[in-house]
C-alpha cells in the first residue's frame, strides 16, 4: 500500500460519461491481464488478440512486462518490492486505459495474487471489467521453450548457490485461485486461445 505524498490536490471530472465514450469507440474498455510464468505464452498470446482485435476494427493495446521496465518502471528491479510496485504501477495504468475505452491487455508475470488482486480491486471500485487469464502452462514446457535462456541462467545461478530469484525456480509463483479464463500454451494454439479470449469477451458484451 502506498500512500498519497501530495497535498492540496482534488479529483477534476471530465465532461465525458463512459456510455458516451463506449457509444463512440463501439466498444467497452475493459482489462485482460495476463499472468503466469515466464515462458507461459503471455506475450505471444496478448500480441495475437491484439492483432486479431485490430483486424475486427476494435481499439487493443498491450502493455507488456520487459517494454514496461525499458521506460516506465527502469528503476524497479526483481526484489519483492519492487515487483509489487512494478504491479502497482502497471495496475494504475491498466485502469486509466480501461477508462479511456481500449481493450487493454496487460502481460506480466505478476507472481504474488495480493498484488493481482490489489490491481482487480482498482478496477472494481472504478467500475471497469477485470479479467484474469492464467497461462497455467506447466513449467516443464516453459522450461523447454526458455527462448530468453533465463531458465537455464538461473538453473546455474541455483547450481552455484547465488540463485537468480527467478519466478518458478527460486522466486515463488502465487497460481490465480479463481481465474476468469485459463490458457495452457502446451495444448492450445495463440490463435485458438485468442478465439477463445474474443468469445469470452462477446459473451461478456465487452465486444
Ligand atoms: N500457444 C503456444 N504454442 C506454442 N508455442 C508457444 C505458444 N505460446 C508461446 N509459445 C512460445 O513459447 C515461448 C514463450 O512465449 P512468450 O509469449 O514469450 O512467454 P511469456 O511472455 O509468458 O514469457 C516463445 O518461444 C513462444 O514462441
Ligand atoms: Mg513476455
Amino acid at each position: 500500500m502506498v500512500d498519497s505524498k501530495a497535498t492540496n490536490i482534488t479529483w477534476h471530472e471530465g465532461h465525458v460519461s463512459r456510455e458516451e465514450r463506449e457509444a463512440r469507440l463501439k466498444q467497452k474498455g475493459c482489462t485482460l491481464w495476463f499472468t503466469g510464468l515466464s515462458g507461459s505464452g503471455k506475450s505471444t498470446l496478448a500480441y495475437t488478440l491484439e492483432h486479431a482485435l485490430i483486424q475486427r476494427g476494435k481499439h487493443a493495446y498491450v502493455l507488456d512486462g520487459d517494454n514496461i521496465r525499458y521506460g516506465l518502471n527502469k528503476n524497479l528491479g526483481f526484489a519483492a518490492a519492487d515487483r509489487e510496485e512494478n504491479i502497482r504501477r502497471i495496475g494504475e495504468v491498466t485502469k486509466l486505459f480501461a477508462d479511456s475505452g481500449v481493450i487493454t491487455l496487460a502481460s506480466f508475470i505478476s507472481p504474488y495474487r495480493k498484488d493481482r488482486d490489489a490491481v482487480r480491486k482498482l478496477h472494481e471500485t472504478g467500475k471497469l471489467p477485470f479479467i484474469e487469464v492464467y497461462c497455467n502452462t506447466p513449467i516443464e514446457t516453459c522450461e523447454s521453450r526458455d527462448p530468453k535462456g533465463l531458465y537455464k541462467k538461473a538453473r546455474a545461478a541455483v547450481a552455484s548457490g547465488q540463485g537468480l530469484g527467478f519466478t518458478g525456480i527460486d522466486d515463488p509463483y502465487e497460481a490465480p485461485v479463481n481465474p476468469e479464463v485459463r490458457v495452457d500454451a502446451s495444448a492450445t494454439s495463440p490463435q485458438d486461445a485468442a478465439l477463445q479470449l474474443i468469445g469470452y469477451l462477446e459473451q461478456r458484451g465487452i465486444l
